[in-house]
């Protein structure tokens, strides 16, 4: 029996995650929870999975969800006090770490430190601070396990391997909605429209991501820190139909590719049992249904924010952080329309280009260079207006 905790448990991939512990009661009891503000959803899945600790983000949001609570059974904290609480506590041996954004960091830190393997979707974490997850794995023996269903199918792929014989590794893009849309055409698109993706149902931030290519660009960043591969042999194609999820060619030229239904279920499941397999209720592919299977370039001067992963991950030290953070006050921006979809990658090149400093990898660097990155992104933005 795994013991789980789960932070981000109402959002797209926490309640999948509770599905996959739903479906094998003998497997994995969940011992923490913890969301934002959606105290209905979550007070349900305390009735449901009657975990030991519980926590919101807002003390409001807290005093709500324990009104209508057993609270002799299950304690209810607040803020971030009470993520770290949820991430790091004693009963559970894996948290899966489902938050969106850079509020992922601490407690997916501490939980690292505290011994405990992290099942990682959130990827803002390793971006922002991908040296300091990794070195403390290492120190504790623990590991940082992908959830993102690119690397989790490259981890799939190596089987435990490493990167002997790799030559690179091949992540797969859907291209997001806008994928043959001009530039004059991305100007005038809305986040109605951006919302809409074509092959996942995500979370409104990794949804707007997917459409700028951020997204890529994000787990281009992810894969180096995974993997300990250079970024030189890490290449990015777009694959509209995402039944690939990845591809790991080897010096012989073999290719190896690993395909599935998108749903979120199967690299969850994988990231909790793997390198065992659990039998659950994701489609089968109808392999000879399928029809094409298309592959090209990703087009980076209609979507250059995965050039500008790429220029972060070159640069290192502090600067995937500052690109994260721009990125995320930008989408946030986007969404309430405030400014426009081409806009989000202009913000974010402003900042990075306004970013001169280094200093030596540290939390307190890594959160000090995201407020400053989050300060210059909204006077880049009001420069805009
Ligand atoms: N969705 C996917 O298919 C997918 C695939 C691969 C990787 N990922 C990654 O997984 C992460 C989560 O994505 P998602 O699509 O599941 O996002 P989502 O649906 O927006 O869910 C985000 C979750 O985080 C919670 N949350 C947000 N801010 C919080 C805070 N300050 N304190 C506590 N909880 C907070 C939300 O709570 P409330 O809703 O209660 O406010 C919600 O439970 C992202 O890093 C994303 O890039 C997602």
């Amino acid at each position: 029996m795994k013991h789980i905790a789960l932070i981000g448990s109402t959002g797209s991939i926490g309640t999948a995650t509770l599905t996959v512990c739903e479906e094998h009661p003998e497997r994995f009891r969940v011992v923490g929870l913890a969301a934002g503000k959606n105290v209905r959803l979550i007070a349900e899945q305390v009735r449901k999975f009657k975990p030991r600790l519980v926590c919101l983000a807002s003390e409001k949001a807290a005093a709500a969800l324990a009104s209508c609570i057993d609270t002799r059974k299950t304690r209810v904290m607040w803020g971030s006090e009470g993520l770290t609480a949820v991430a790091t506590m004693p009963a559970a041996e894996t948290l899966v770490s489902a938050i969106s954004g850079a509020a992922g960091l601490l407690p997916t830190f501490s939980a690292i430190r505290a011994g405990k393997d992290v099942a990682l979707a959130n990827k803002e974490a390793l971006v922002m601070a991908g040296e300091l997850l990794v070195r403390e794995a290492s120190r504790s023996g623990k590991q940082i396990i992908p959830v993102d269903s690119e690397h989790s199918a490259v981890a799939q792929i190596l089987n435990g391997r490493g990167l002997k014989d790799v030559r690179r590794i091949i992540l797969t893009a859907s291209g997001g909605p806008f994928l043959g849309f001009s530039k004059k055409d991305l100007a005038r698109v809305t986040p109605r429209q951006a919302l809409r993706h074509p092959r996942w149902k995500m979370g409104s931030k990794v949804t707007i991501d997917s459409a700028t290519l951020m997204n890529k660009g994000l787990e281009v960043i992810e894969a180096h820190w995974l993997f300990g591969i250079a970024p030189e042999h890490i290449q990015v194609v777009i694959h509209p139909q995402s039944i690939i999820h990845s591809m790991v060619e080897y010096i012989d030229g073999t290719v190896l590719a690993h395909l599935s239904q998108p749903d979120m279920k199967g690299p969850i499941a994988y990231a909790l049992s793997g390198p065992e397999r659990l039998s659950n209720t994701v489609k089968p592919l109808p392999v000879a249904a399928m029809g094409n299977l298309t592959f090209r370039e990703p087009d980076v001067k209609r979507f250059p924010a995965l050039g500008l992963a790429y220029r972060a991950l070159a640069e290192g030290n502090l600067m995937p952080a500052v690109m994260n953070a721009a990125n995320e006050i930008a989408v946030q921006k986007f969404l309430e329309k405030r400014i426009s979809f081409p806009a989000i990658t202009k913000t974010i090149e402003k900042v990075m280009g306004a970013f001169h400093f280094s200093a030596a990898m540290s939390l307190e660097s890594v959160l000090w260079a995201d407020r400053w990155a989050r300060m210059e992104a909204e006077k880049a933005i009001e420069k805009l207006h």
